[in-house]
């Protein structure tokens, strides 16, 4: 896959297996606590029984972010004004973007993606629902600093990163990220950011251990890719899904613990696992107004204004990129 600038977003070896997703696995599984990437666990499988998981009733983020765009747009048009070109960071399907969009009054939307089929479609939708609103998709992956297209150099910007995927991230590469964001959008501009909030740790762990089963079938198929991509013989059956909260570092960790003592293979290595140990696959960070504030401030951006749902569960927070101070 390359993008419009002819740049490899995916480097492939002769066999056509993702390098980096071999490194990561057989890296991570080699570790004294196996872990691998939660990126990989978005496939066309893993994305789609991602969708899956926000509409189960346990899985509360989705309905709560949507609830506060859909309740709160006047709000969102007096902080955030008209004129704006909106940069998503990983649009994906942008189905939260509409309600964001139809109470700004935009000048443009540049949804950024790193696969470039869901963002083409996904641009050509919304356009079709905003016919006045020029649209220009970039196939990017926005963990590095994106060179946003010259047509909306002179606008200020306002980037728009839904869903809580900020807390997928421990907080240094969190912190990475926000830089990152705030060279791609620049001085003047605005981010708008949702953060999932701390809670009932049964309510979480329900969130993240579904009771039909959609979150483990999302969990256990990292398994079965790496299976399918790299040549691996994991017993999937003998892998649990687990989900636990973590209250040092306020995140619910996914984890796939073996049921017994397992030996496989991938790509050529051997591995072991006794019963009960786990393969640590995914962290999902739950924040309260002050840890919100530090990650965005330690992140070059200065949090002005936040919305809750009715419920208390989700937020949305609106940041402005913070001036550079001599003076601590
Ligand atoms: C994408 N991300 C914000 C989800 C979350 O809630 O952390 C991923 C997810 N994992 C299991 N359920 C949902």
């Amino acid at each position: 896959m390359s993008n419009s600038k002819g740049l490899k977003l995916v480097d492939r070896d002769d066999d056509g297996v993702d390098r980096a997703f071999r490194e990561d696995v057989l890296k991570g599984l080699s570790q004294q606590q196996k872990a691998v990437p939660a990126r990989w666990l978005y496939d066309d499988a893993g994305s789609q029984l991602f969708e899956d998981i926000t509409q189960i009733p346990e899985y509360y983020p989705t309905r709560a972010e949507t609830e506060i765009l859909t309740d709160r747009g006047a709000e969102f048009a007096e902080a955030i004004g008209s004129g704006r070109a909106v940069v998503e960071f990983g649009s994906g399907s942008s189905v939260k973007t509409p309600l964001l969009l139809q109470c700004i009054d935009p000048a443009a939307y540049v949804p950024l993606d790193i696969s470039g089929d869901f963002l083409r479609a996904s641009a050509a939708e919304l356009s079709a629902k905003f016919p006045g609103l020029p649209v220009f998709p970039v196939e990017a992956d926005f963990m590095r600093r994106v060179e946003l297209p010259g047509d909306v150099e002179d606008m200020p910007k306002l980037g728009f990163f839904p869903g809580s995927t900020i807390g997928n991230m421990v907080p240094s590469t969190a912190v990475d990220l926000l830089r990152t964001m705030r060279q791609t959008l620049g001085a003047g501009s605005q981010l708008l950011i949702g953060m999932d909030l701390i809670k009932d740790p049964d309510i979480l762990e329900a969130a993240y251990d579904d009771a039909a089963g959609v979150t483990a079938e999302f969990n256990l198929n990292l398994v079965r890719r790496i299976n399918r991509e790299l040549e691996g013989n994991i017993p999937v059956e003998q892998l649990r899904h687990v989900a636990r909260w973590d209250d040092d570092y306020a995140r619910v960790e996914m984890h796939l613990e073996a049921q017994d003592s397992v030996t496989f293979a991938v790509a050529g290595r051997d591995y072991e696992m006794k019963a009960g140990e786990t393969i640590h696959t995914e962290n999902s960070h739950k924040f309260d107004r002050r840890s919100s504030n530090t990650l965005l401030l330690a992140g070059g951006w200065t949090p002005v204004m936040r919305w809750t749902d009715s419920k208390g569960r989700f937020s949305l927070i609106l940041a402005e990129a913070s001036i550079a101070r001599s003076a601590p």
